[in-house]
């Protein structure tokens, strides 16, 4: 259970904008995470409340109002990016509390290193590794797909990309955990701290070298022509590790759950494989994971109500794709779809610099699964359950299918 922490509602928030709503905690959030966001699509949620929960903040609920949030940096800093704002101030990572034009030349170095075409030449190694995945389990007619799959793929390749040691996944995945989900167990500052120095070595390894890997880019690039202090290194580098552990593995858990509840779905893919990376445009604009928040600026009128300097807006991406006011029959799962109006991986200059490897590793993930497990549903009996948080999870996946219904794969 994440600290949340409950204040009285100040006096520029009228009471008719009040709602009861903990982001860590959705009511019902356990037995489905989209469905616990949508209740605030209901007719009479304004665009705009109040919620007490989380040291108290503004939460904006339509998607207009939150792609107009992460944009508009003159109104919305990102100086604190996420609630409670207590722990948001601890959260200092470059580059995603610095506003243009400061945020510009340290996004450069992100920009590079994970451009469509250094991704693109990754495609061999995330097929072979997913391949090799699924072919694990295949013959088994089951597998725990969060265990098995989620929480492998998208780290090991990443792990690859900045050329960290692969043993070191299960460390860090509880560090960064408990900065992403925590749930008490450990406080923010600490699991930051023990991030630190777990790259503070491999950073000193690095600087001054050649490498090709995404930290080497980071840590020897410069910034308005200098060299990176100590801590803007570290704090690039932390940030790289909690925006691709932790997205992709949620992601797909959402994916898979959906293509095993919906077999007319997935059959349509595998009568035409074309269509999958249209899918995935469709699948990331209904099931969209992250919730972020932004800070005011300055005393503004907004949606007519009075917001504070220093006020918090939470800007949660689940709100935008599936609102019916920008993507006609929202709620609906259509492969053929032409146009996506979403903020899955934000909007504005903060626009997520992981989404082509992202979307590269969901759509070979569908590939490389639906080619060896065509027909495959929840375990009989399981019950799926949800989390919610800065990054929604589905808590298990169990997956079960007849190894008869299989197809070996070609080793790559
Ligand atoms: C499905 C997967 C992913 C989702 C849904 C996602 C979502 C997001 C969102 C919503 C933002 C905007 C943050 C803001 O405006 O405050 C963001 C930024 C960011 N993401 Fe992702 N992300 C994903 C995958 C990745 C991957 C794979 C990486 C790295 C390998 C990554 C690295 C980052 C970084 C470094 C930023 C900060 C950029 C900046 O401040 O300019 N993300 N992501």
């Amino acid at each position: 259970m994440a600290p949340d922490s409950k204040i009285e509602r100040p006096s520029n928030v009228p009471a008719a904008r009040v709602i009861d709503f903990d982001l860590y905690n959705p009511p019902g959030v356990a037995h489905g995470f989209h469905e616990a966001w949508q209740k605030l699509h209901a007719p009479d949620v304004p665009d705009l409340v109040w919620t007490p929960h989380n040291g108290g903040h503004w939460l904006a609920t339509s998607g207009r109002m939150i792609a107009e949030v992460f944009a508009d940096y003159e109104r919305f800093s990102c100086r604190v990016m996420l609630v409670p704002k207590a722990v948001g101030e601890q959260h200092q990572m470059l580059p995603v509390v610095l506003d243009p034009p400061a945020h510009r030349p340290y996004r450069l170095l992100l920009n590079t290193s994970l451009a469509p075409k250094t991704v693109n030449g990754m495609e061999r190694t995330i097929r072979r590794l997913a391949g090799a995945l699924v072919e694990h389990v295949r013959a088994t007619g089951q597998c725990d797909f969060t265990k098995e799959y989620a929480e492998i793929l998208p780290v090991q390749i990443f792990m690859e990309m900045v050329n960290l040691p692969q043993t070191d996944v299960a460390k860090i995945k509880v560090w960064t955990d408990q900065i992403v989900h925590p749930d008490g167990s450990m406080s923010y500052h600490d699991a930051k701290q023990h991030l630190y120095d777990y790259l503070e070595p491999h950073i000193d390894a690095r600087f001054g070298g050649d490498d090709e890997d995404v930290l080497s880019r980071i840590i020897n690039g410069k910034v308005n022509g200098r060299e990176l202090s100590k801590s803007e290194m570290l704090s690039l580098c932390m940030q790289m590790l909690l925006g691709g552990l932790d997205t992709v593995v949620n992601f797909l858990g959402f994916v898979l759950l959906f293509l095993a509840r919906n077999p007319e779905h997935r059959r349509e893919l595998i009568a035409e494989p074309a269509l999958v990376p249209n899918a995935v445009q469709e699948l990331l604009r209904r099931f969209p994971v992250v919730s972020l928040a932004r800070e005011v600026r300055n005393d503004i009128e907004y949606d007519g109500v009075q917001l504070r300097q220093g006020d918090m807006v939470a800007i949660p991406t689940p709100l935008v794709g599936t609102d019916e006011q920008l993507n006609a029959d929202a709620l609906t799962v259509n492969f053929r779809r032409s146009s996506f109006e979403h903020a899955t991986f934000g909007n504005g200059p903060h626009l997520c610099p992981g989404a082509h490897l992202a979307r590269t590793e969901i759509r070979i993930t569908i590939e490389e699964w639906l080619k060896r497990i065509p027909e495959f549903a929840i375990a009989p009996g399981a019950e799926i359950r949800f989390r919610g948080g800065l990054v929604g999870v589905v808590d298990g996946l169990p997956l079960v299918w007849e190894v008869a219904t299989t197809q070996a794969g070609i080793a790559e």
